[in-house]
């Protein structure tokens, strides 16, 4: 057990950290399903647009009144202008992890069972959509399953965050995220190679702007946010442990690249072989289960172990992130309410379990929940999904830039950044906070709002 606050060991730790938060189930799971929801190319190109010119002003945003303030997501706007009602706004980020971690936790739960599954070489045959199907069916639709999914995920994330920043998440991290990376590289390679691989690729990269909704435009921005853990202090609280020395631009930079390539691979992991079967792209949260072990069967002998360090690594990648999304609440109630981390990991983690229940069972397990009963947004996970994944992390995301922009201010936060050398294009920066993201993002929401398209 770790005492005091905690840093992370090194500028390559903390990186691995950011990264391993930022890269997750967004990139394989929720990024593949999102734009196969939303036709493809023109919601990809716009979720790129996002990153880059709202996402990464607002992650150094973020990491910089983390490391001013050491405080966590509350604690940081009290620190840097105390005696507001700013906050709130930390108070948010707290519930919109909660809610976050609701439903993650569920998905991050199958990837358990198809670990189960691959080892048991239940995918060693021949594979079809429809079979594939058929086991994701039962996997997801099975109450008591996923309940029990969703508790173990959630201990194995209490386990961590409990041993603090250096000892758990660090050292996770620092092993298994760059074997994610080759792993994926060789899943890409087989897919490509599928029989009318292109039309995947084409359906990716070659925009329609006739299918953007604007509901895939607040998609976009969501995804934006929730992939790189941005909009709810995730990333204040892991800038609270980094250390003075490490350049927080570089970092951020890298930890942007990298999670937009991971998503784009999972894009071209899913897509190729999703049209070399002929399944459909708009699947849903199924879709990644459904698909992937199509794509094993397709390479023989090899499927079976591709498939399971898939799986764990998959899990693994999860456990980064839920780690930090739990850390978020924990950091809070250890440095504003004074728990130990003890028991703040216990309890917290065990309300975590109570609410994730309705979204455990609303994948065909309890029917007034799931797909086809008229739930708003699809089914109750879905619903969670887009109010705490796309709407509280776009909200967050606007009152961190008005906080930094005008409350704190753009010097003091670029001063922040500038400790390793100054930070490029600072004056670029200043005027996207202040101006441009926060207003783009309420632009998004009332074009949403505006057009009823909203779920
Ligand atoms: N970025 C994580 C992922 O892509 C999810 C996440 C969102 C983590 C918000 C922390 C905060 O899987």
């Amino acid at each position: 057990m770790q005492t005091g606050r905690g840093n992370w060991n090194s500028r390559l730790g903390f990186i691995l950290a950011a990264a391993g938060s930022a890269i997750g189930l967004g990139n394989i799971w929720r990024f593949p399903y999102t734009a196969g929801e939303n036709g493809g190319g023109a919601f990809v190109l716009l979720y790129l647009v996002f990153v880059f010119l709202i996402g990464v002003p607002v992650l150094l945003a973020e990491l910089s009144m983390g490391r001013a303030s050491e405080r966590s997501a509350v604690g940081a706007f009290k620190k840097l202008v105390p005696d507001t009602w700013w906050p709130a706004v930390g108070g948010l980020g707290v519930i919109t992890g909660f809610g976050i971690l609701s439903f993650y936790a569920v998905i991050a739960g199958w990837t358990l069972q198809y670990v189960y599954l691959t080892l048991t070489g239940t995918f060693s045959g021949e594979v079809t959509p429809e079979s594939s199907g058929a086991i994701f069916g039962a996997v997801s639709s099975s109450g008591p399953g996923a309940i029990f999914l969703t508790g173990l995920f959630l201990l194995l994330t209490m386990l961590v965050v409990r041993g603090g920043i250096s000892g758990g998440i660090e050292r996770a991290a620092k092993i298994l995220m760059p074997v994610f990376l080759v792993v994926l590289v060789a899943l890409v390679a087989r897919s490509l190679t599928m029989e009318g691989a292109a039309e995947g690729v084409r359906f990716l990269f070659d925009p329609d702007f006739s299918k953007l909704s604007a509901g895939a435009v607040v998609s976009a921005l969501g995804q934006a946010l929730f992939s790189l853990s941005i909009g709810m202090g995730a990333m204040i609280t892991y800038g609270s442990y980094l250390p003075k020395n490490v350049n927080l631009p570089t970092s951020a930079f890298i930890v942007a690249l990298f999670d937009t390539g991971i998503a784009l691979i999972g894009g071209l992991i899913i897509f190729p072989a999703l049209f070399s079967v002929g399944a459909a792209p708009n699947g849903g949260p199924g879709l990644v289960f459904v698909i992937m072990p199509t794509i094993f069967s397709a390479m023989g002998g090899a499927g079976q172990l591709f498939g399971i360090a898939f799986y764990v690594l998959l899990a693994v990648a999860a456990l980064t992130s839920t780690i930090s999304l739990l850390e978020v609440i924990v950091t809070y109630f250890v440095d504003e309410q004074k728990w130990s981390r003890e028991k703040a990991t216990w309890v917290l983690g065990g309300i975590c379990f109570l609410i994730a229940i309705p979204s455990a069972l609303s994948q065909g397990a309890w029917a007034p929940l799931s797909p086809g009963s008229g739930f708003p947004g699809g089914d109750f996970l879905s619903l969670a999904n887009i109010i705490f994944g796309n709407y509280c992390l776009s909200i967050g995301a606007i009152f961190i830039c008005l906080f930094v922009g005008w409350k704190w201010g753009v010097k003091s936060a670029v001063a922040e950044m500038s400790r390793n050398g100054a930070l490029p294009a600072a004056g670029f920066w200043s005027f996207m906070v202040r101006f441009v993201c926060p207003l783009a993002v309420l632009l998004v929401l009332i074009y949403a709002a505006w057009t009823g398209n909203y779920l």
